[in-house]
């Protein structure tokens, strides 16, 4: 996505572009506190996995500026032990908000190490190197994704259609993105490409985001409703599936947003290849298989409601689980940053893992 990032961090301040309210308008929020970070992760104005992370990062900047200032006001000479209490009350709680993704609690846990490792401890010392660590958490995401994007465009061929779910681009990420960083690598080496966005109810991330990211790229998309994946497939409309990742298990076990599985068994049954683009630190080896990754239950509104208007009879119960989880033997591959793991298993992650990725 061109212009502005959707994440601006302004030394004092960070402003996230409001994603509840695109395509229709690009409003942006300002966060003074790492409080108002937390409500932005929550209510999904920021939202995607590497993306919560990024501004959690800044959060945690803005927890320590917090903390420090509160010295001051207190007239209390600075504690380096209560510091560290209260920032890692602050993390946990940032932790807290969205639990699926496991990219929120890697960049709080960074920001932690970083602040422990700080050997002189003043607070103007320490602020600065937590600040240039957020800094490197946001310009390192990119960069991963641009070679997450590498690597994916030699699995996508000229002439390709292919499939996406959710949002797993620009908006979702630090920029470019990772799944539509894959797609974006390729058409820039100038492969004629077309996408097909699942709107992907009820947050509408792929009819909203995708369509919207893909559009001011120039690259030509359809969004179809997420019941006529099969539809397509079946069709052979399509060449391929790439979507994100939230965390994946140390058997290379996938969590993604909800309808993610049911695309891998459509893609298996019609024999599509099945791909997700996964940086890194997407990676969970303290987590053995998907069963164990905890899936984030969303409010019923989102269900039952679209801006306001009621879509379901007044009362009526729902389910909203956020995420699903997509066995890695329905996974033709994994795309990350140091390359591809074909048919990934326990096995493989752990060579790739203790390779540092290399
Ligand atoms: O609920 P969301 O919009 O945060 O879910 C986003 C996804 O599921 C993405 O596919 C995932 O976070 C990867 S984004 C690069």
């Amino acid at each position: 996505m061109g212009g502005a990032s959707h994440i601006q961090w302004e030394g004092n301040l960070l402003k996230l572009l409001d994603q509840r309210f695109l395509p229709e308008k690009e409003d942006y929020l300002e966060c003074h506190t790492h409080l108002d970070v937390q409500h932005c992760i929550r209510d999904m104005i920021v939202r995607g996995a590497p993306a919560i992370g990024v501004a959690a990062g800044f959060a945690m900047v803005l927890a320590a500026r917090f903390i420090i200032q509160s010295f001051h006001g207190k007239n209390t000479a600075f504690s380096w032990l209560d510091f560290e209490t209260q920032l890692i009350e602050a993390g946990d709680s940032l932790k807290n908000t969205r639990p699926t993704a496991v990219n929120l609690s890697w960049a709080v846990d960074r920001m932690l190490i970083k602040s422990l490792a700080i050997k002189d401890k003043s607070p103007e010392r320490l602020l600065e190197e937590m600040e240039q660590e957020a800094k490197n958490i946001f310009d390192e995401d990119i960069e991963v994704n641009k070679k997450i994007g590498e690597w994916g465009s030699t699995l996508i061929h000229d002439n390709f259609t292919i499939l996406t779910h959710c949002n797993a681009g620009a908006l979702a990420t630090a920029g470019y993105g990772t799944a539509l960083g894959v797609i974006k690598s390729a058409f820039y080496q100038g492969k004629n490409i077309t996408v097909y966005a699942d709107e992907t109810r009820p947050f509408l991330q792929g009819s909203r985001l995708t369509a919207y990211e893909l559009q001011k790229e120039g690259i030509p998309v359809f969004v179809i409703v997420d019941g006529a994946a099969g539809y397509h497939l079946n069709k052979g409309d399509i060449n391929c599936i790439i979507v994100g990742a939230d965390r994946v298990a140390a058997n290379g076990d996938v969590a993604n947003k909800i309808g993610t599985y049911t695309l891998a068994v459509l893609a298996k049954e019609n024999n599509v290849p099945f791909y997700a683009a996964v940086p890194f630190s997407t990676i969970d080896m303290s987590i053995g298989c998907g069963k164990e990754i905890i899936v984030e239950e969303r409010d019923s509104q989102e269900i039952t409601h679209l801006k306001g208007i009621p879509l379901t009879p007044r009362g009526v119960k729902v389910k909203n689980p956020s995420f699903d989880i997509t066995p890695s033997n329905l996974i033709t591959a994994l795309i990350t940053e140091y390359g591809i793991i074909y048919n990934p298993n326990e096995k493989k992650m752990q060579q790739f893992v203790e390779k540092g990725g290399g």
